[in-house]
């Protein structure tokens, strides 16, 4: 039996009552989980508590969480400021569906870190990037939009494309055929979302060039962190906001991961740069569905206008917006952030001497709390890089380390891990023994 085969064994030796939950899960929910990538081979593991780094599941075993929720756990799980913000504000009501004095604090905190004047709460990634693009569609008239091969920006159809297409059907590299994701998204939708390649600005150009005065917005996630850690080359992102500009497009930053992650003030804080539209969500939230787009006066003059249309009954609910301004204003301080990012660099550099020692065929990214092993010795500037990675040793960390009690980054083949505000050095040496003791099996 091969190295992964033996950690699924063990894994499911381990876990019989997630097996079990697994199963009857399986009658009611297709494939027995509520969003595709929890689906785990052999059996996704069921949870029974979370707190602090730690999380527990339903057969009692204990992991220190670096997977942190798809990188939404900045806060780490049940920060207690948090959960005192949710208790308070569920005992004076959890939904109005009217407005609140808080929402005007949040918009004057999102406006502090990321610099957009106007904000519209929503409750996900993807709802955020939907109105992101309809906003910038409304704002300049026209259709079409920009996304890179390989981002992802959540489940909606526009955007629902080319995330991870298969080899067969990609086109070529400097002009990459736009691939649907899913069934189910109509031709017409497929037809208005051209695809580029990430740090390839001529891909871009071409695009323009192409679709002359069609094109409504580039939407780009900064530092691409659904395709491992995959960093703009210097001056990438100042130069496509100069092309936008040129063509008369907007630039949208998917900031629902980078926000927060790699500066306080996300992206545009690391970059200094000012996008023309800016998502934000995950871990804004501390827990809680929280996310929200920002833009300036001037483009969110199409929403004050109504002639775009932005609504939600959950939109800025009562329990979001107080769990968002609780982990905002009083959790993610700057110093505790920045004692996250340090911890992140020490356990970055924990792997980088594991991998030497044991010879892998890997190198270390990082930035900000999130970092990552990759399995190949190159980094990678974009999606067809990407393809270079080794995804069976992927699995074998992720399965081996589980089984010592570590989740290690979330459980896809592009994710990375998040240091929260409530990890430890203790928490740190933990992964660093973990991975040291399954390096050996990661050779062959
Ligand atoms: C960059 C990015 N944008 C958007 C989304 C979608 O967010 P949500 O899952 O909250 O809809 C994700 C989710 O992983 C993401 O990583």
């Amino acid at each position: 039996m091969n190295y992964l085969d033996q950690e699924k064994q063990r894994y499911a030796e381990r876990t019989p009552r997630s097996r079990q939950l697994a199963e009857a899960a399986r009658e009611v929910l297709p494939l027995g989980v509520s969003s595709h990538v929890r689906v785990f081979d052999p059996h996704p593991l069921f949870i029974a508590s979370a707190k602090g780094s730690r999380l527990k599941d339903v057969d009692g075993n204990e992991y220190i969480d670096f997977g942190m929720c798809f990188g939404a756990g900045l806060a780490g799980h049940a920060h207690p400021t948090v959960t005192r913000a949710v208790r308070e504000q569920a005992e004076r009501g959890s939904l109005y569906c009217l407005t609140t004095e808080s929402e005007v604090e949040l918009g004057r905190e999102l406006r502090r870190r990321f610099g957009q004047d106007q904000w519209r709460p929503c409750n996900s990634g993807g709802e955020a990037t939907m109105h992101a693009l309809r906003i910038a569609r409304g704002y300049t008239g026209r259709d079409k939009i920009v996304k890179f091969e390989g981002a992802y920006h959540g489940a909606h159809d526009a955007v629902l494309v080319s995330i991870k297409p298969p080899v067969g059907q990609i086109g070529r590299a400097d002009k990459p055929r736009a691939v649907a994701n899913s069934a189910g998204i109509p031709k017409g939708t497929l037809q208005n979302t051209l695809v580029a390649a990430f740090n390839d600005l001529r891909s871009v150009e071409h695009l323009f060039e192409s679709n002359l005065n069609q094109i409504a917005a580039v939407i780009v996630e900064p530092v691409m962190l659904n395709l491992c850690i995959c960093m703009p080359e210097d001056g990438f992102l100042q130069k496509l906001h100069e092309l936008c500009r040129t063509n008369g497009a907007l630039l949208i930053f998917d900031e629902v991961k980078t926000g927060t992650k790699i500066a306080p003030g996300g992206a545009s804080e690391y970059f200094k740069m000012k996008p023309d539209l800016t998502c934000v969500a995950k871990s804004i939230g501390g827990g809680l569905p929280l996310a929200a787009v920002g833009a300036s006066h001037e483009i969110m003059s199409v929403v004050a206008d109504l002639s775009v249309v932005h609504a939600g009954t959950f939109a800025g609910n009562p329990l979001s917006v107080a769990a968002g301004l609780a982990t905002l204003k009083e959790v993610l301080t700057p110093e505790a952030t920045q004692n996250a990012f340090n911890l992140c660099r020490t356990l970055t550099k924990g792997c980088d001497e594991i991998i030497r020692k044991h010879r892998l065929q890997a190198t270390t990214v990082h930035i900000g709390s999130m970092g990552m092993v990759m399995f190949t010795t190159e980094p990678v500037r974009n999606f067809r890089e990407w393809l270079r990675i080794d995804q069976t040793r992927w699995q074998e960390m992720l399965t081996g380390m589980l089984n010592v009690g570590v989740l290690p980054f979330a459980i896809d083949n592009d994710e990375q891990w998040t240091v929260s505000v409530q990890h430890t050095e203790e928490d740190i040496d933990a992964f660093l023994s973990a991975f040291e003791k399954i390096a050996p099996n990661l050779t062959s």
